[in-house]
């Protein structure tokens, strides 16, 4: 069985409700396939806003992350509850400018993972080795860690409702991406882990997208690969002519 495509688009610490709300709008506009998922996750300040305009159509809202309390006295943060409040369905936990600039840890990461499925949203982990790591030899080493720890005790969740982003650091905003190659040697990795972790079946269920540079230009190739069920867009999610493209991959 081969899994639902799911394009989605990160847009990060960028634009205002009013170009937020243009842009979702501009989007939905264009052509969608019906066959894949796309999904857009704005800055907070624009969510409920962003989640009224996209009412009505195919295009799902998501967070770009979520507190796993449904309410409290947690300064900064967004319960679960709140994000569903606002439209959304997705959100997701463990982006590498987390990790990396916020010093979120996976066992920080796990709970809101967990804090995700508690509520009903869907949780998008991401996950991916620096360049360090890479050229050390131990991007499989940190991914199975990153893996483990952030799906500890994770269990019992409806298949769609678990994606891994596999966004390795160095591609991430450089122009530089994983050669379609090397992004299904990760993948399939990864499944294999998915497989040691739950079962075979619920294993091939769960969508691995690939992050990192991905543009019109090169989403088609490496959407050809097996393991690699969609992509998590930055840069190329900032336009609606770009993000159009990449929705309509062909693969
Ligand atoms: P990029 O960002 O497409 O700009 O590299 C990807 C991401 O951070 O999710």
């Amino acid at each position: 069985m081969k899994r639902r495509p799911l394009i989605a688009g990160n847009w990060k610490m960028h634009l205002t409700v009013a170009e937020a709300k243009s842009l979702a709008n501009d989007i939905a506009a264009g052509d969608i396939p019906s066959d894949r998922d796309v999904m857009l996750a704005p800055p907070f300040t624009a969510l409920a806003a962003v989640g009224e305009t996209l009412k009505n159509t195919p295009v799902l809202l998501a967070a770009q992350n979520n507190c796993w309390e449904e309410k409290g006295a947690f300064t900064g943060e967004i319960s679960p509850v709140m994000l569903k409040d606002a439209g959304c369905v997705m959100a997701i936990a463990g982006h590498s400018e987390r990790r990396h600039i916020f010093g979120e840890t996976d066992i920080l990461i796990n709970k809101r993972v967990a804090g995700a499925l508690k509520f009903g949203l869907t949780s998008i982990l991401c996950i991916g080795e620096t360049l360090e790591q890479r050229e050390a030899g131990n991007t499989f080493i940190v991914l199975e860690k990153q893996m483990r720890q952030g799906l500890s005790g994770i269990d019992g969740f409806a298949e769609e409702q678990l994606v891994i982003a596999y966004e390795p650091v160095w591609a991430i905003g450089t122009g530089k991406t994983a050669s379609e190659t090397q992004a299904q040697e990760v993948h399939r990795f990864l499944r294999n882990l998915l497989v040691d972790l739950y079962e075979k079946n619920i294993a091939d269920n769960i969508r691995i997208l690939y992050g990192g540079s991905v543009k019109p230009d090169n989403v088609d190739i490496l959407m050809t690969q097996e393991d690699v069920d969609g992509a998590l867009v930055g840069g190329a999610a900032l336009q609606a002519e770009s993000f159009i493209r990449i929705i309509n991959f062909n693969a």
